[in-house]
């Protein structure tokens, strides 16, 4: 088969990406290294979908190369444990690294890596889609190198992996199994699905920080739902917490959210983990060693799922839903609303984010100290008098403020004997 030309699609790639090439291939050659463009940037070109970061292999020292580079290129960083090197181009990542060859000392270890060919290189990696290469040298620039059959698969639309030991070596490839054959609208190779359901209990020999940086992959997604029901089919959300499952429900809520204009890994997640208990959703983001940030939004969740058979009554006041809904992350919000049965609970929850959250006292305390109200906890008192007045429609301007304020601070204020 005659060899492929890709000279054509990596001209297609983000310009500030293209613009380092050249460079890039001028200093390899200049060192007597080779380089190839390598894994995703490679399947996005072939399938004509955006790139997102590039991986480039190294054949010679990534780290020696990356640092010849002019530095007015983007932003570098050098991680010396793995032979590799970042550079920041605007949007785009470059990722350069020695090529190398794995073992895994026992499955779901991270493996010890070693300098290698590019064959060793391609054959180390997790599904033949992601071993397709392409040579950035001058003497065959754009060359595509297929060793196993990754352009097929492509055609083919399957996600194959390499062995049978693939996913016992590294459990986490059965999340990316998953991403991608959701994401491209692909299927998983029969054996390879296999060999998967057969790696499903080796999800527990891997760190919950691990399993975080891939359940994030996941939400990250443009609809994370088709991926997180079929790893729930295959048994792999048990693997993280025993009652942790996505189905038709789930599905639903994670596309209202989006219809609602909100695309966001706090409140996907938020989204799956709603129906576990509070206790459970605990030892789950303690398991994922999950940010504070999102460990409020999930508490949070919680705390206003708690209040949603009082906030679904009718003709609550705008003060009391306000008191009920004020301070909480906004995710938390967001995900109540499509996930309560309540139709008034959800009217209640968008009237605050809608307007009861921006309403403001224009009285500020120094005014109120104007007005003769002494210093302390009745400042604060009167202030939020004040508040809920405005959010019930008693005040409705800065005069009519100003004269609650005085009618109020002269309960206060000291009359003359
Ligand atoms: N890789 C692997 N096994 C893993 C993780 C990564 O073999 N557990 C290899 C794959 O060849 C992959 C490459 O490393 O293409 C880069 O990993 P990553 O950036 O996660 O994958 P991409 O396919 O580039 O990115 P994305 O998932 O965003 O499309």
């Amino acid at each position: 088969m005659e060899d492929k030309d890709l000279t054509q699609l990596i001209a297609t790639l983000p310009a500030e990406l293209t613009a380092i090439l050249p460079q890039l291939g001028v200093a390899a050659q200049a060192k007597g290294y080779r380089l190839f463009l390598v894994g995703g940037v490679v399947r996005d070109l072939l399938l004509g979908r955006p790139a997102g970061d590039a991986d480039i292999i190294v054949l010679g020292d990534a780290i020696d190369l990356a640092k010849s580079l002019s530095p007015s290129l983007g932003k570098l960083t050098i991680h010396p444990a793995f032979g590799t090197a970042s550079i920041i181009l605007g949007n785009t990542r470059l990722d350069l690294a020695s090529a190398r060859t794995e073992n895994y000392a026992h499955p779901g270890a991270l493996p010890t890596i070693c300098l290698g060919t590019l064959k060793d290189d391609l054959r180390r990696r997790d599904f033949t889609v992601n071993t397709l290469a392409v040579s950035l040298n001058a003497t065959d620039y754009g060359r595509l190198i297929d060793d196993h059959g990754g352009q097929g698969d492509l055609r083919a639309h399957l996600i194959r992996a390499l062995h049978e030991h693939s996913f016992a070596d590294d459990p986490t490839r059965i999340w990316r199994a998953v991403r991608y054959e959701q994401r491209l609208g692909f299927n998983i190779e029969p054996n390879t699905l296999s060999w998967l359901a057969m790696g499903i209990m080796g999800l527990k020999n891997i760190t919950g920080n691990r399993v975080w940086h891939e359940l994030a992959g996941v939400l990250r997604e443009d609809a994370p739902e088709k991926a997180l029901v079929r790893l729930s089919k295959l048994g792999a959300l048990r693997q993280i917490h025993p009652i942790l499952r996505a189905d038709s429900w789930l599905a639903e809520k994670c596309q209202a959210t989006r219809a609602l204009g909100t695309q966001s890994i706090p409140v996907y997640l938020a989204l799956l983990t709603y129906r576990l208990k509070n206790s459970e959703a605990e030892v789950l983001a303690d398991y994922l060693h999950l940010s504070k940030p999102l460990r409020r939004v999930l508490q949070n969740t919680h705390d206003i799922k708690v209040k949603l058979p009082v906030l679904g009554r009718y003709g609550l006041k705008s003060s009391t839903i306000y008191q009920m809904l004020h301070g909480y992350a906004p995710e938390s919000l967001e995900t109540n609303l499509v996930a309560s049965t309540s139709p008034q609970a959800r009217r209640n929850i968008m009237f605050y984010q809608n307007k009861l959250r921006k309403i403001k006292v224009s009285l500020k305390g120094s005014d109120l100290i104007k007005l003769g109200v002494p210093l302390g906890p009745h400042i604060g008192e009167l202030l939020q008098r004040l508040l809920e007045s405005r959010l019930d429609g008693q005040v409705t301007c800065r005069a009519d403020e100003l004269s609650l304020a005085k009618t109020i601070a002269a309960c206060y204020t000291p009359q003359p004997s």
